[in-house]
């Protein structure tokens, strides 16, 4: 029973506002801000997010990578709500892009395509970019 609830307690998942709560992170100063983690946010049946740091005009810059991501509802705008809230404030990357629909909906709201790696192909929108709706 106590080790059920021990266990209860350590494998419950953190909202994903929780996982980037790290100031260092973004400061590019903390090699160690990093980690990966499913996440739990609304509209989403799964979301397994990493804070990365990717090589972007020579420079590396902290990214937040959009892993594996499945949503509630598929088509009604959960996946771009949230892209539009943390553009704003990160750099993104959507990895491993299995869908040729999903590929031309990352395009089309200006994603770019990262330099093939082998496997699937993965979609990067600094924040600086323009996000189109
Ligand atoms: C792909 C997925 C994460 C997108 O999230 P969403 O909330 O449905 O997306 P939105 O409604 O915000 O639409 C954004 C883009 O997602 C893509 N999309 C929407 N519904 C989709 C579906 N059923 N299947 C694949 N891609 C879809 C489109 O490219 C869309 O762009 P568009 O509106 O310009 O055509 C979601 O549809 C999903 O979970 N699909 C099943 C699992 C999957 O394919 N995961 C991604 C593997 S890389």
């Amino acid at each position: 029973m106590l080790i059920a609830q021990i266990r209860g307690r350590c494998t419950e998942m953190m909202t994903l506002d929780e996982f980037l709560a790290d100031p260092g992170f973004l400061s590019n100063l903390d090699p160690l801000g990093l980690g990966n983690a499913w996440v739990k946010e609304p509209g989403f049946k799964g979301l397994y997010v990493r804070k990365t740091k990717r090589l972007w005009h020579k420079k590396l810059v902290p990214c937040v990578d959009l892993a594996n991501v499945t949503v509630s509802k598929p088509g009604k705008g959960t996946f771009t709500r949230l892209v539009a809230r943390l553009h704003a404030r990160y750099n993104l990357c959507v990895e491993c892009v299995t869908s040729e629909q999903f590929e031309r909906g990352l395009t089309r709201r200006g994603f770019v395509k990262l330099p093939d790696q082998g496997g699937f192909p993965s979609y990067f929108l600094s924040k600086r970019m323009k996000l189109r709706e």
